[in-house]
């Protein structure tokens, strides 16, 4: 699927989430209205190994709840409102699981599923998404990312047939992630947008990798990265980048 996206293309950065309450079926469901092909989210596991979709390690920033997400178990997470932080229309939102997402907008979207334990790398999460995938059969609608390069190893080995693109932190700081990159089995490189050239994208293609930038939300950016051939930015803002990357 990844392959027969057109090219550019946009992906909706935690859904629509500059309308809509981040990584909520409201702001996923908000990119396909606004007509973003694909999406990306952020999948955690709960303390009971469920995959839900969150970004920060902490409750506090984007729900009612406060502390840690991996302390609690599925039950008690779905008891937060994780919409009202956002404006008072999307009070009842909740923070849903990677199933919910599979089931509402699985079959409409192209879904690049962020691997996020960067806190508990050995905490199995891959093989978890990995049977989600599999239990609804979107193993060709599904990237995989990570800034971890295990995580890519990993679901390489469980489902090869499924795309992988290798986060690429900004400036020096990114520079294993670079090296890593090269010597992996990706079909995408999902690099800091200020990172990416021209040059880049070029050997990209060359090697037959998509270049998926983040997180594009400045119109003058999307004309650059559009002139260069960057295949997707992803962006906060599907409409902007209607505007300016298509
Ligand atoms: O996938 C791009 C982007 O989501 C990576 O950073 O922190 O927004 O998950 P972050
Ligand atoms: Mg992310």
């Amino acid at each position: 699927m990844l392959t027969k996206l057109p090219s550019p293309f946009i992906m909706a950065h935690r859904g629509a989430s500059a309308h809509a309450p981040e990584n909520t079926l409201a702001a996923f469901e908000l990119a396909y209205q606004q007509g973003a092909p694909s999406i990306e989210l952020d999948a955690c596991l709960t303390a009971d190994r469920q995959v839900i979709v969150i970004h920060d390690n902490s409750l506090d920033r984007t729900t009612n709840g406060r502390g840690p997400v991996k302390n609690q178990p599925l039950a008690a997470l779905r008891e937060l409102d994780a919409g009202a932080w956002f404006g008072p229309q999307f009070k009842g939102e909740k923070i849903p699981t990677l199933e919910q997402v599979f089931e509402t907008v699985g079959k409409k979207l192209f879904i690049n599923v962020e691997l996020k334990n960067y806190s508990t790398p050995a905490d199995g999460l891959v093989d978890e998404v990995v049977k989600l995938v599999l239990k609804h059969n979107l193993a060709d609608r599904i990237l995989f990312s990570s800034f971890l390069p295990p995580n890519l190893t990993r679901a390489a080995k469980l489902l090869p047939q499924t795309p992988r693109g290798q986060l690429i932190e900004g400036g020096r700081t990114g520079w294993w992630q670079r090296l890593a990159a090269n010597f992996m089995a990706l079909q995408a490189e999902n690099p800091y947008f200020e990172d990416v050239t021209a040059g880049m994208v070029k050997r990209a293609h060359a090697r037959k990798r998509r270049i998926l930038t983040w997180t594009v939300d400045d119109p003058a950016e999307m004309r650059r990265l559009r002139a260069i051939g960057v295949d997707a930015v992803i962006t906060d803002d599907p409409l902007l980048a209607k505007e300016n990357f298509l």
